[in-house]
């Protein structure tokens, strides 16, 4: 029987990638084949949390298949129907805009939007300081399109970076599964952390 393929588009939340890779390799675990896609800027930036090799070696290693860097290699997803689910993950505030305004100008985008024509779930792992505010309108606007679904997220840091969300990461192989049957997994605010409720500021 054929394997379900996921497209896997990594974008530059840096400081999240590791926790990204560990579902890519997750999803393999699972049966699934995962395609690793980059955009430019996973592709070729080295920082302070990782070396662009090392992002691309890791993404090899898991999945057994190069990376995806150009726009030519993921221009073919959709007319080939190389994937039957796609996952950015994380995504930055960057690509949220871009793809809530029809900018497709990386590998992660157009991959996403030449996936989308097939009809078939996209689905969305938010990691971005700004997601209580630029980023808002952007992931309103996604929340509302047909065939985009979410990873489940929460305020990961509300008393020092009030405005930032973050994916539940683990969540992810549960939110591809129902975005593939066509559902939004719940709740899509993950719960409130306990030491936000203990915490004598948060009153
Ligand atoms: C070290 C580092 C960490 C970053 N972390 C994030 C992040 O968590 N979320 C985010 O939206 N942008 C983050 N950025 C900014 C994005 O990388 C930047 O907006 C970039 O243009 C995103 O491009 P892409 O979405 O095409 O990958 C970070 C940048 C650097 C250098």
């Amino acid at each position: 029987m054929k394997k379900t393929v996921i497209g896997f588009a990594l974008t530059g939340s840096f400081c999240t990638i590791d926790k990204a890779l560990v579902q890519m390799e997750e999803l393999v675990r699972r049966g699934y084949e995962v395609q690793p896609i980059f955009s430019f800027n996973i592709a070729l930036l080295d920082t302070r949390f990782q070396t662009a090799q090392s992002i691309w070696e890791r993404a090899l290693e898991i999945t057994g298949r190069e990376p995806f860097t150009t726009l030519q290699q993921v221009e073919p997803i959709g007319p080939k129907r190389l994937t039957d689910a796609y996952v950015i993950a994380p995504a930055t505030g960057n690509s949220l805009a871009k793809l809530a305004n029809g900018i497709y100008d990386t590998p992660a985008l157009l991959g996403a939007k030449s996936h989308l024509r097939n009809d078939r779930p996209l689905v969305l792992a938010v990691s971005t300081n700004d997601g209580l505010s630029t980023a808002a309108q952007n992931i309103g606007i996604l929340l509302a399109r047909r065939n985009v679904y979410f990873v489940p997220y929460t305020q990961d840091d509300p008393f020092h970076k009030p405005r930032s969300l973050v994916t539940e990461f683990s969540l992810l192989p549960k939110a591809v599964v129902s975005a593939l049957s066509g559902i939004q997994l719940q709740p899509i605010f993950t719960p409130i952390p306990q030491y936000v409720l203990d915490s004598e500021t948060s009153s």
